[in-house]
């Protein structure tokens, strides 16, 4: 990910490094992802007396954790009044309990472990901007209500957004999602608990996992890995989907409270104030689309951007970042069993900073054979063929009309003469296609398009120079090696394609190209 693509959390957090496994190991319990979810568990499993191993192929919260809002709270943003309609009361006042509680346990581990993440309690604002938005939000205000949250109805919010009515739940909460991870890591590190970094899972076969430099052994395996990796049935009923960030600094005359503030429009954007090394920052999130399937002609930052500036004084934009989140067909995430040893955590929206803790303690519950109240609501075993068959429809008609757009209609593919340094596309060479990128040296690479979980085309995102799969979100960097997704390997390196194919159209223009392929 390039430098102007860090977050606000990632440039104010120290580099903590943790080593890369170098040996075979064996372990209770191996756990693949080390954001919120996968280090949670660590603690919650340690301290119960398990031998742990943490495996993250990058950086520790640099996943997801690391990208999110920093918000905490028990509603969720396909909100609660679909929850009701769907599956009843009953379930809709679980879920808001089962996050109330978990935001609870953050609390209590931030004060324990005595973790400066800047921690601190707040409202929730739901803002109507338009006369259609009011129906929903009279919804939600009753859900909330009959949920048990503390909710009121408001015709203002302290924001310069031009609300036609809002309402706020009180006692939520906000924090350093990265500074809150690394110092559970640090407290939980140990003999018990070891940690590794950059160590990406290659392959798995039962209770042995692969990775470059060592192999594992555990008893038992957690994918906290925000989606299986490998192939998983579950892949079906998830969509991935992108979403762009931006912290920007305000005049210094201007404030605004404390709050997660959420505009109900259909972009769905994300405000709040944040406090860090002493600046007062704005963040705001939206602009969401799926995974490999942008409009190419849109910068999603400006378009963020353009509604911070339209409606703050706005002095500079300080860190942008993007972030991407799954969400499950029937609206509740998948947490807990897969199969007689592994563990999943999945389908978690955008709301994964709660889902993921709230993971945590289920997947160790069942582990040391405890009772949890929520086990069965998040069931990881469930389908729900009536509750979830239209999102279900829809998902896997989509990800059938990627795979036959790319490969029968040639969409995306450019000439070679027409990529620029930092640019990429899908290429066609002796009437076979490659994913062509060049550095902004101008150096080429070379890789093939098929995306190595299932095999359709990745897509070059030119935001954030990547290679994203349209059908089941696995990104891979312009070296081709994974980001994220549930692809085990890279994109393959093309070795037969010989610089001169390369050079021949337009010699001024591509001079200096090397393959680095
Ligand atoms: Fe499934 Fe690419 S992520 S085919």
């Amino acid at each position: 990910m390039s430098a102007e693509t860090r977050s606000l959390w990632e440039n104010t957090a120290p580099a903590l490094e943790f080593p890369k496994l170098r040996d075979d190991i064996d372990a209770d319990v191996a756990i693949v992802g080390g954001g919120i979810t996968g280090i949670t568990a660590a603690l919650y499993l340690s301290r119960a007396g398990k031998s742990v191993v943490v495996l993250e192929g990058r950086t520790l919260g640099l996943g997801s954790t690391g990208y999110s809002t920093g918000n905490l709270y028990a509603t969720v943003d396909g909100r609660l009044a679909r929850l009701r309609d769907t599956y009843g009361l009953e379930t809709a006042t679980r879920v808001a309990q089962s996050r109330a509680a978990t935001i609870e346990a953050i609390e209590h581990t931030v004060a324990e472990l005595k973790i400066a993440c800047g921690f601190i309690r707040c409202p929730q604002y739901l803002i109507a901007t338009e006369p259609a938005q009011l129906v929903a939000l009279q919804a939600e205000l009753e859900v909330a209500r009959e949920v048990g949250l503390s909710v009121s109805s408001l015709d203002t919010v302290p924001l310069p957004i031009p609300a036609i009515g809002a309402i706020k739940i009180d006692n939520q909460a906000q924090f350093h999602p990265l500074l809150y991870i690394q110092g559970v890591a640090q407290a939980v590190a140990s003999e018990n608990c070891r940690i590794f970094e950059n160590t990406r899972i290659t392959a798995r076969d039962g209770k042995l996992l692969t990775t470059a430099h060592g192999n594992v052994r555990a008893e038992k395996i957690v994918l906290a890995t925000h989606t299986p990796i490998g192939f998983h049935i579950l892949q079906t009923e998830l969509s991935p989907n992108r979403e762009y960030g931006i912290a920007a600094r305000l005049r210094p005359d201007f404030s605004f409270p404390a709050g997660i503030f959420w505009t109900l429009d259909e972009l769905g954007y994300s405000v709040r104030r944040v406090e860090v090394e002493g600046t007062t920052y704005l963040v705001v999130i939206g602009e969401k689309h799926k995974t490999g399937q942008h409009d190419e002609d849109t910068d999603y930052y400006q378009r963020v951007e353009a509604f911070a500036r339209a409606h703050f004084p706005v002095e500079a934009i300080a860190h942008r970042w993007s972030a991407q989140h799954y969400r499950s067909a029937d609206a509740l995430p998948y947490i807990g069993r897969s199969g007689e040893f592994a563990y999943l955590a999945t389908g978690f929206g955008t709301n994964g900073l709660v889902y993921g803790p709230l993971a945590a303690a289920l997947i160790t519950d069942d582990i040391l054979e405890r009772e949890n109240p929520w086990s069965d609501l998040y069931n990881a075993r469930r389908f729900a063929p009536v509750r979830s068959a239209s999102a279900f429809l829809q998902e896997n008609v989509n990800v059938a009309q990627q795979y036959l757009r790319d490969y029968l209609l040639r969409a995306d593919v450019e000439q070679l003469e027409n990529i620029g340094p930092d640019e990429g596309a899908l290429t066609e060479i002796n009437g076979k296609k490659y994913a062509v990128s060049r550095d902004a040296e101008g150096r080429w690479s070379v890789l093939s398009p098929v995306c190595t979980h299932l095999g359709c085309l990745v897509h070059w995102n030119q935001l954030e120079k990547t290679w994203d799969c349209p059908c089941h979100g696995s990104r891979f960097d312009c070296q081709g090696e994974v980001l994220e997704g549930p692809a085990l390997a890279r994109l393959e390196k093309n070795e037969l394609i010989e610089p001169d194919e390369l050079i021949e159209p337009d010699e001024e223009r591509l001079s200096g190209g090397e393959v680095i392929a």
